[in-house]
């Protein structure tokens, strides 16, 4: 056991990693040797240690289990051409993460424990990033109650952790989407913006009933007309009509995705108008009818850019031919770039882990 600044490191006697491969990953499936886990109470986060990846003990009344008080994030490191290490934008995941709590009524984290207790579980797995392309070491911070108590009420003790992940591509293939327009994933004033667990867990018939359609995920409309697009179930989303890149605005029921934020710069720089703003399913059906819809993909940490082949909504299939696509392509070569090192990273997106 040995003492590293304010994190404690309890490292594993034998590890994982010579029996597992790290080909053709499915995600999330396999974790690394350690994990960080700290816990919150009397109103303070206390000694962060960094462990054996292990089970955790919870009492049956554990508050998380009955209501859901529970927030994620998810962020990749990579290895570059050179052989050095990066997290991609973590100081985003960070800020987001806060504001996840804050509206789910958790603690905030301090940045230093959440960027620098990263950093150091990275670095001690770091022969567990993939090297494969489209491979990533997937990070997966979340924070959850641990009141033992099922009064309804904020929790006053919560635990932090980090788990990491080698993994593959999240969709391998182009997907097939469904217009979802029966269930709804977020409402003006709730919790939509928010990374928080129940988001997934209401989104789970929808995705259950398109997938039982022959469908890859759902892309979800706004809860109060079922017209307007919103994301899909793990990703943003963008359509290429014309010139112009649409993605629909962060108005409070849309995650503010961080692969959304470095797509939208690069397909500036490509020499597109991107405009995030509300967007009508009419205007897309129109744009398929008239021939410019280009182009249309989803963007997440998990997915990173995956192309639509088909969009169906109300009876009809909006089918696309992705082979033909440059402008996502584009965006993903120069993004792939940028995390392989083969690009300068001229908007410092990548954050070194031995700094
Ligand atoms: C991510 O892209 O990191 C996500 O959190 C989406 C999903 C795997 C839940």
């Amino acid at each position: 056991m040995e003492a590293v600044m304010d994190i404690k490191i309890i490292k594993t006697e034998k590890s994982r990693r010579p029996e597992v491969s790290l080909d053709n990953l499915p995600f999330g499936k396999v974790f690394t040797d350690h994990m960080l886990e700290v816990h919150y109470k009397d109103g303070q986060w206390q000694q962060p240690v960094i462990k054996p990846f292990q089970p955790i003990t919870i009492l049956p009344s554990n508050l998380t289990l009955h209501y859901g008080q529970s927030i994620f994030e998810g962020i990749k490191a990579y290895r570059t051409i050179d052989g050095d290490s990066y997290i991609f934008r973590p100081f985003d995941n960070f800020h987001r993460f806060n504001t996840s709590a804050a509206r789910m009524m958790m603690p905030p984290l301090p940045e230093e424990l959440f960027i620098e207790g990263m950093r150091r579980l990275v670095a001690l797995d770091l022969n567990w990033i993939p090297q494969r392309p489209d491979h990533s070491l997937y990070i997966r911070p979340f924070m959850f109650a641990t009141d033992e108590t099922i009064g309804v009420k904020p929790s006053s003790t919560y635990s932090f952790m980090i788990l990491l992940s080698p993994t593959g591509p999240y969709y391998a293939k182009p997907m097939r989407i469904f217009v979802e327009e029966k269930y709804s994933r977020a409402a003006p004033g709730g919790i939509g913006f928010a990374k928080a667990a129940g988001n997934y867990a209401s989104s789970l018939l929808a995705f259950a009933e398109a997938q039982a359609k022959g469908y890859d995920q759902v892309l979800w409309t706004d809860a109060v007309e079922h017209k307007y697009v919103q994301e899909m179930g793990t990703m943003n989303v963008f359509f290429v009509i014309g010139n112009t890149a649409i993605t629909p605005n962060l108005e409070g029921s849309i995650l503010d995705g961080v692969t959304r934020s470095s797509v939208i710069t690069l397909l500036q720089e490509q020499g597109l108008t991107v405009e995030e703003r509300p967007l009508h399913i009419n205007e897309i059906v129109a744009a398929y009818k008239a021939g410019t819809l280009r182009e249309a993909f989803g963007t997440g940490t998990a997915a990173t850019i995956s192309p639509i082949k088909e969009l169906a909504y109300d009876g009809l299939e909006m089918r696309m031919d992705t082979d033909k696509w440059t402008v996502s392509p584009e965006v993903k070569r120069r993004l792939d770039a940028i995390r392989e090192g083969r690009s300068p990273d001229i908007y410092q997106w990548m954050f070194p882990i031995d700094a």
